[in-house]
This record gives C-alpha cells, sequence and structure tokens, in this order.
C-alpha cells in the first residue's frame, strides 16, 4: 500500500469539472418497449436481498447442473458465485439460439475499406465456424481445459470465433489489444504462461493494411527469452488463402488457420460443462506499477451479469441491431461486443476500422445501411466526430432507440450534442461506467425507469451499492458535493475473481485500504475500491472525476503512469522520467513525458524522439507522448520523489502552487519556461 500514499498527481486533481445538470426524459415510445419497466428492480435488489437477487440474472441462462450456493465467500475478497453451477458460454451464446435463430445474423462484420461489403454471420455459421476452430485448438494444437492461450487479434469476425471457440473448451483466452506492441504481448504471453499465440496477418487501419505478423515474431522472441515458449503460433488471413503480410513464416511454429481447418470440416465439438467460477478470460490492465495485472473474470458470474445488463441497460432485444464502436482487445468489447450481447441472442456489429474513415460520415452510413438501432461509443469518438463533421449524422437516414457512453466522464456540452444530432433527440442515452475489473456496468441509469443527467452516471445499478470513503475511511454521505474514494460495499457476479496468479496484490490494490477485517470471509467487510474520485448528488446520481492513482485514462483507455516510464528508461541515455496526463480536446488526456539525462548526455530532437519511439515499441502507439520534455533536472521533494503534479500544472497551464519546500524550487521556473515559452 505504500505506493498508493505517495500519488502526486491524480486525474481528479486536474479533471474539468462540471456542475450538476437538468434531467432528460425517455420517450414514451421508448418505454413502450422496454426490457425494464418494473420500479420494484431496485427494491428487489436492494442490500437486505444481496446475494439472492441475483439469480434473476443466474437465470438468463442455460446451466448443465443449476448451481446450489448463490455466493461462497469463504475466501473473500475472492469470491465464488453460483457455486455448483455447470455451465459452458459458448453454448449459451451460440447453440442454444438455434432453435429460434440459426437464420438470424450473429455478427455483422464491417470491412475498413469500402469496397468489401459487409459480412453476415448468421448463428448456424458461427456455430459451425466455432466448432471447427475448435477442434483445431484441442486437436492440432493440443489445448485443453484450464490452459491458457494469448490471443493478438484485431477487429475481425475470427476474433470472436476464436474467444468462443476457447470457451467452448475451457481454455482460458487472454486477447491482447490489437494495437499493442510485440513487448507487450510478449509480457501478457509470459505472464499467462501461454504456449500458444493466436494472430492475424494484418488488418486495415486508416486505409493501411498494417502488417500484424510482424509482431508475432517479436512477442515470440521475447517471452522466449523471459523464459516462455510459444511453440505454436496460429495465424488468421486477412484475405484467406492470399499473404497479407511480408513477414516470412517460420517454419514448424507458424501455421496459417485456414490451411490446417481443412482438416477439420464438419467438425463439432461437446462443449466442456465448466464449473461456473472457473475462469473464461484473463484481460490485462493498467495499475500503479510498471507490471499489468491479468483481471481473471470467471464463467458462470461473468456470463449471468453482461447477459443481465446487456439486456436492461442496453436494452437489447433479438430483433436489434446492436453496435458497439469499441474495440473486443478492451473489456468494453468483450462483455458488450461479445458475451452480453450474443447470450442474449442479438445481432452485434464489428467494425474493423477508425470511426471516422475515410470521413466524418463513415458511422452513421454504416448505422444506415445495418439499420441499427442501438450505438455504443466513448465520448472520445463522440468528440470526434462532432469535431469534424457536426452536421453529418443529419445526412444519413438511420434511427437509434438507444445510446451509451462509456469509459470517461463525458461534458455536457459533448453529452447534448450526441442526444440531439446523433440521437436525434428521441434516443435514450445511458452513461455506464465502469472498469476492466468489473466485468460490467457499475454505474447507470436503467433507460426506462430513470432520467438522464448529462455529465452524471446514474445511481448503482440493481445490486450494486456504491458509497464514498474519505481518506480517513469515513463515509461521505450523497449530496455534500464533496469528492471521495468511491467504492462498492457488496461483491457482484460480474467482478474479477483475482489478478492472474497474484491474490497478494489483488486484495492490497483493491480491498486492503478500507478493508473492515482482513480475517473476515463476510463480504460485508470487504468494500471494493474503483480507484476512481466522484460525487454523489442528492438524488443518488454518481459523477465521475477521474482516477486517484497513476492511472492516466487516454481516449477511454487505461495506461499506468509506470509502464510509460519503464517503457522511456530502456533508452540509455535516460535516468529518470514522469509521465503526467495533459487536458485534451478530443481524447480526454494526453500523456506528456518529462525525463533528466544521466550526467554526459545531451538534449537533442533526435534524442526526444528515440524517446517517444522506445515507449511505442514497448507498448504501443497508444502510449506515444504528445510531448517529450527534456528536463535539466525533475522538480523534487526533500525526500528525493519527483513532483509530477507539480509537471501535470506546468503542462497544463495551471498554477503550480506552493513549491518553496521542495529540494529544488529553482527548477520550477526554469521548466515553466522551457515549456510555456
Ligand atoms: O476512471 C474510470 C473510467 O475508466 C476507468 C476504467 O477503465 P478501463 O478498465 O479501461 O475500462 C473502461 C471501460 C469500462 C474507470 O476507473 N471510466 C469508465 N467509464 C466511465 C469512466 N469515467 C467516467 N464515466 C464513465 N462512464
Amino acid at each position: 500500500m505504500a505506493e498508493k500514499e505517495v500519488v502526486e498527481t491524480s486525474e481528479a486533481q486536474i479533471a474539468v469539472h462540471w456542475g450538476e445538470e437538468e434531467y432528460y426524459y425517455p420517450s414514451p415510445k421508448f418505454i413502450a418497449q422496454a426490457n425494464m419497466t418494473d420500479e420494484e428492480v431496485y427494491d428487489r435488489f436492494s442490500l437486505d436481498n444481496f446475494p439472492n437477487c441475483f439469480k434473476e440474472y443466474a437465470d438468463l441462462l442455460d446451466w448443465y447442473e443449476y448451481w446450489d450456493e448463490i455466493l461462497d465467500s469463504s475466501d473473500a475478497p475472492c469470491y465464488k458465485w453460483f457455486k455448483g453451477g455447470k455451465i459452458n458460454a459458448s453454448y449459451n451464446c451460440i447453440d442454444r439460439h438455434l432453435a429460434e435463430y440459426k437464420n438470424k445474423t450473429a455478427i455483422h462484420f464491417v470491412p475498413e475499406p469500402l469496397e468489401e461489403g459487409y459480412q453476415h454471420i448468421t448463428f448456424q455459421e458461427l456455430y459451425v465456424r466455432v466448432n471447427e476452430f475448435a477442434a483445431l485448438l484441442r486437436d492440432f494444437a493440443g489445448l485443453k481445459r484450464g490452459d491458457r492461450v494469448t490471443l493478438h487479434m484485431p477487429m475481425i469476425p475470427e476474433l470472436p470465433i476464436t474467444m468462443l471457440a476457447c470457451a467452448r473448451l475451457g481454455v482460458i483466452h487472454s486477447q491482447v489489444f490489437g494495437g499493442f506492441s510485440g513487448r507487450a504481448c510478449a509480457d501478457r504471453i509470459v505472464d499467462s504462461g501461454s504456449r500458444v499465440l493466436i494472430t492475424a496477418d494484418a488488418y486495415y487501419r486508416s486505409g493501411t493494411l498494417l502488417d500484424h505478423k510482424q509482431n508475432a515474431d517479436i512477442a515470440v522472441d521475447l517471452a522466449g527469452k523471459d523464459g516462455q515458449t510459444v511453440d505454436k503460433v496460429l495465424i488468421w488471413q486477412r484475405y484467406t488463402g492470399k499473404a497479407s503480410s511480408p513477414t516470412p513464416m517460420v517454419d514448424g511454429r507458424d501455421f496459417f488457420v485456414n490451411e490446417e481447418l481443412q482438416n477439420f470440416y464438419g467438425a463439432r465439438v461437446e462443449p466442456e460443462k465448466m464449473n461456473a467460477e472457473d475462469p473464461l478470460f484473463l484481460m490485462y490492465t493498467s495499475g500503479t506499477t510498471g507490471k499489468p495485472k491479468g483481471c481473471q473474470h470467471g464463467t458462470g458470474g461473468y456470463l449471468a451479469y453482461t447477459a443481465g445488463t446487456s439486456k436492461y441497460v442496453q436494452d437489447i432485444h433479438p430483433t436489434d441491431v446492436y453496435w458497439c464502436m469499441a474495440d473486443i482487445g478492451w473489456i468494453t468489447g468483450h462483455s458488450y461486443i461479445v458475451y452480453g450481447p450474443l447470450a442474449i441472442a442479438a445481432s452485434t456489429v464489428v467494425y474493423e476500422g477508425v470511426p471516422t474513415y475515410p470521413d466524418a460520415g463513415r458511422a452513421w452510413r454504416i448505422a444506415q445501411d445495418l439499420d441499427v438501432n442501438i450505438f455504443h461509443t466513448a465520448p472520445t469518438a463522440i468528440r470526434a466526430l462532432r469535431k469534424i463533421g457536426p452536421d453529418e449524422p443529419a445526412k444519413y437516414n438511420y434511427e437509434f432507440k438507444h445510446m451509451t457512453t462509456v469509459g470517461e466522464p463525458i461534458e455536457p456540452e459533448v453529452w447534448k450534442w450526441y442526444h440531439k444530432a446523433v440521437g436525434q433527440g428521441k434516443a435514450a442515452i445511458v452513461d455506464t461506467w465502469w472498469q476492466t475489473e468489473t466485468g460490467g456496468f457499475l454505474c447507470s441509469t436503467l433507460p426506462a425507469l430513470q432520467p438522464m443527467k448529462p455529465g452524471s452516471a446514474g445511481p448503482g445499478m440493481p445490486g450494486i451499492h456504491p458509497i464514498l470513503y474519505d481518506d480517513e475511511g469515513n463515509e461521505v454521505p450523497p449530496g455534500t458535493g464533496k469528492a471521495a474514494n468511491i467504492c462498492i460495499q457488496n461483491p457482484w457476479p460480474g467482478m474479477f475473481q483475482t489478478i492472474w496468479g497474484d491474490r497478494d496484490r489483488f486484495v492490497d490494490t483493491y480491498f486492503a485500504r478500507y478493508c473492515k477485517d482482513p480475517k473476515s470471509t463476510k463480504w460485508q467487510d470487504w468494500p471494493y475500491m474503483t480507484g476512481d474520485a466522484a460525487v454523489i448528488a442528492e438524488d443518488g446520481y454518481v459523477r465521475i472525476l477521474g482516477r486517484i492513482d497513476d492511472v492516466i485514462n487516454v481516449s477511454g483507455h487505461r495506461l499506468g503512469t509506470k509502464e510509460i516510464e519503464s517503457a522511456s528508461l530502456v533508452v540509455e541515455e535516460v535516468a529518470e522520467a514522469a509521465v503526467i496526463p495533459v487536458n485534451h480536446e478530443i481524447k480526454g488526456k494526453e500523456v506528456e513525458l518529462y525525463v533528466a539525462l544521466k550526467p554526459g548526455f545531451e538534449a537533442s530532437d533526435a534524442l526526444a524522439k528515440k524517446i517517444s519511439d522506445a515507449v511505442c515499441d514497448e507498448i504501443g502507439k497508444i502510449a506515444k507522448p504528445r510531448m517529450v520534455w527534456i528536463v535539466k533536472d525533475m522538480p523534487k521533494t526533500r525526500s528525493g520523489k519527483i513532483m509530477r503534479r507539480v509537471l501535470a500544472s506546468i503542462s497544463n497551464n495551471q498554477d503550480e502552487g506552493d513549491v518553496t519546500t521542495l529540494a529544488n524550487p529553482e527548477i520550477v521556473a526554469e521548466i515553466k519556461k522551457q515549456v510555456q515559452g
């Protein structure tokens, strides 16, 4: 916990704050068709009825064997939901829908190049492709229940196919965001102990066909050096039967999936009857130290929670066409492109490319062509679309009944544009606050039951009971206007089970601070600390202000400052590094990097570029600093800690406050002159 106490800059401290807004009400037309209109739902999911209330979610699924204990907290805070239950996620997302929906589209795939048109994969076709690939994974790659496999795949339909094939076998998938570097992929291969890597040769991004295979070579090589041998690399081809990457295949290690698949034509694989608490997947995310955390999500609890929230919050019916414009490489895509929507037989859209390619109308053309009626995206994308094409939505003929925003606070102005221009003033909007760790939504309105309030996520979801604690552990009641650390009082089925292989870190990071009794096996003693600062208004609506730890939210994606700092330290000239968040009009936040050099080295533009390139190589382009400032010295406390808060104030043109107690106060003016001119 020492790490937490030395935090100097929090996003919340420099976040843009805004006041409480007026309510907006859902239309009678929306309410008339909504999945959840029962006002008693909050009573049924009150703390008094916890945990039994979550039976409602479990009953949305098909179980091989029904569970006998809803919540086992004997190993708190590592919980087991729906204990005794046997279930398979692939079966629930595919097989059980065949009787009614086999000819309905499960996945609409939208390639980025306009000339490629759309692909529509029915549930029947999904069933066939998942079965054949599962057979390949089992019989060719030798994967079995409990093994981990790393996926480093772009947004192509083969990604959900791969995930569902793994789930069918009980193989734990760990998908690494396609835009991450080979190095980042290697770290995750090593941590998860994967001996198989599944990837793709190429994909489109902003009109360019990128060579992705090269990342696999780097990943396997670096993982090997760190002691984890990958003996098979399975490569999906962007164009079946055609090489799209110039990077050569490695004999005996690399295999094109489509060539091997020919041996599995017609294969069918009986889904494994998994224990409800068996892990379904790992999703790595950034934290306060350099090493990403493998969030371990279970099978029954996770699937029940994502199915329930997809149905009641996203209001998805099997007849809807639902488009979540996130990447499946993030938790949003896992929960709300793949598992949640498919568990309830939705038609889900997978779009390969960037929302603004080749122009600002692309997203709305896709909506028009596919008749999308539920739309889900992040404030970053909304800001970008609003900036480059504020009048574009009006040019297309689509109608959203429902829209979601996720991932970062949304400014009320941006919310209002989303509502008016994109939603034509008709769509119900939900602002969903949650995290990689939480598996599904924590706070949001239920769209037919509560009004929307721009800039506020809304109250805790049914069965999720948020609470604000100040630094001393006192409860901050709603309506005081005071920001504090938002925690959740109770566990819920979608929450992660542990950090892969590191239970101590799990307990320390999320529970130690407010735990009432570390020996307790009662969930009441283990509030979950989210790491966000928030205010709760009198009406119970939660407004998230930002992170309280060393995590920066860039374009709605989490980056650990320590990860970026340690990436820059691989450059031999660099002695010290400090990463700080800078406000950005579109991305919310951007990263700036301050470095001090070892003696004998000189600052230069070339060196700044070398450092920036090192960060991209180690993590990926998403972490590329907006600026690398090579400074003479870092502002430091007398005990030698770098004052990131002071650097952040300088980069954001804010008052840096009293710096006289620093060990080297004179450096502040010097850095200010360098940065602000
Ligand atoms: O700070 C919160 C912010 O994103 C963090 C979680 O990031 P990640 O694990 O990458 O998951 C993103 C998608 C769920 C949170 O700790 N965040 C997420 N949703 C919102 C948000 N901040 C404000 N409003 C939201 N709706």
